[in-house]
């Protein structure tokens, strides 16, 4: 039996996300009916709204959740009624050749960035018949969603639905730029731009493998005074201090580790300057589709130096999110203290004016 959502609905056009009944259709054949407990307000769907980039619309917004599986089609293994489950932003098709070589991550046979199931459609309707379109196929700010069975990770049920909405996005994305592209070891000195939920969570991993120093930097005391609560050894305001200079003075020359996690080509063109000889600068921040960052090749090759991507923190959904549970429940990552602010639904615009102003750590919308 189809049932009806209250969605967070993107039209197409503006900054601004209207609340309206979308018809949920039953699970098809490999897809999981997801009844929404929370799902976190995040930097990619911001980008959305702002028009950076494009999708197919109307769109239900979120790609950040969690909930209880309600229903699973026909020949699904993985989950069942009644499991706890966080959601993942892209859903490993298990057949291409990233996913055969563990890098599923990199998986070429999804469509998730297309907001499609596998089979090209979609299980959301609107009021006027439409096809609605769930973000990255997961659409997390509705109460309801349908997604194929691989981006439905079984968690325990003692991590709280607020905290495993986050897992589906930034603390993957921002642990896993620590652990799985960078391999940071013990004893490395680390410097992370931009301290939103993405960036904090790249701070608790660093002190999770024991960098040292980990010096954060934003333009907001509220975010530097969250990072040092989140293990940041120092704190360096942008636009009031000299970035690259304090860096390089608190890291006697220069950091083995740099993290963008804003997604500005400014602050991704400081990156290689931040860095020691030999460093490795990771990039995690997104800009907006087309931009270009200006690199000093020539500096970059004589020192030695490395950029790397990072999408999605290189996890594997079905084996980090629960890693990660793990490490939250044997008390190692602090992930309560990312949640700034629990609102309802209908509170999401603002959610996303106080991300624009730079505000709050991370807003988690509570069904
Ligand atoms: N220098 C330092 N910090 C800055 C600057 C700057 N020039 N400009 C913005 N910031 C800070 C903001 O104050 C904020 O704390 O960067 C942080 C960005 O955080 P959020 O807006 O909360 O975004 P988040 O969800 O953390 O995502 C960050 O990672 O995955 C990507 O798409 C995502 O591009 C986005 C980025
Ligand atoms: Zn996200």
């Amino acid at each position: 039996m189809p049932r009806t959502a209250r969605a967070a609905v993107h039209p197409g056009t503006g900054d601004r996300l209207e609340i309206r009944s979308v018809t949920v259709a039953d699970p098809g054949p490999g897809e999981v009916l997801v009844r929404l407990g929370a799902s976190g307000v995040c930097g990619s769907d911001r980008h959305v709204l702002d028009g950076e980039w494009q999708l197919p619309s109307p769109t239900v917004m979120g790609h950040e959740g969690a909930g209880v599986v309600e229903a699973v089609g026909a020949g699904v293994q993985d989950v069942a009624v009644g499991d706890h489950v966080v959601l993942s932003w892209y859903y490993p098709c298990r057949r291409c050749r990233a996913c055969a070589q563990g890098k599923a991550w990199a998986c070429t046979g999804t469509r998730s960035n297309e907001c499609l199931l596998p089979d090209g459609s979609t299980r959301l309707t609107g009021e006027d018949g439409g096809t609605v379109y769930p973000y990255l196929a997961l659409g997390t700010m509705g109460e309801y969603t349908v997604v194929p069975e691989s981006a439905a990770v079984r968690i325990p049920e003692a991590v709280p639905f607020e905290v495993a909405s986050l897992i589906g996005c930034s603390i993957t994305t921002g642990v896993g730029a620590v652990v799985n592209n960078a391999r940071v070891p013990a004893g490395a000195s680390a410097v992370v731009l931009g301290c939103g939920g993405v960036g904090l969570a790249v701070v608790m991993g660093l002190a999770l493998v024991g960098a040292d120093p980990i010096v954060a930097v934003d333009t907001s005391e509220e975010k530097l005074a969250a990072a040092r609560s989140f293990g940041a050894t120092h704190t360096v305001r942008a636009g009031a201090e000299d970035v690259p200079a304090r860096v390089r003075e608190l890291t006697d020359g220069g950091a083995d580790f740099a993290f963008e996690v804003i997604g500005r080509t400014e602050t991704i063109e400081q990156v290689p300057g931040l860095l020691a000889t030999a460093g490795t600068g990771v990039l995690v921040g997104l800009p907006a589709e087309g931009q270009k960052a200006a690199i000093d090749v020539l500096e970059l090759a004589e020192s030695g130096k490395t950029l790397v991507g990072s999408n999605y923190g290189g996890a594997v959904p079905s084996i980090d999110f629960p890693r990660v549970a793990r490490l939250y429940l044997d008390g190692k990552l602090p992930l309560d203290g990312l949640i700034s602010h629990r609102v309802r639904l209908d509170e999401v615009n603002e959610a996303f004016d106080a991300m624009r102003a730079g505000q709050r750590t991370r807003s988690v919308i509570v069904f």
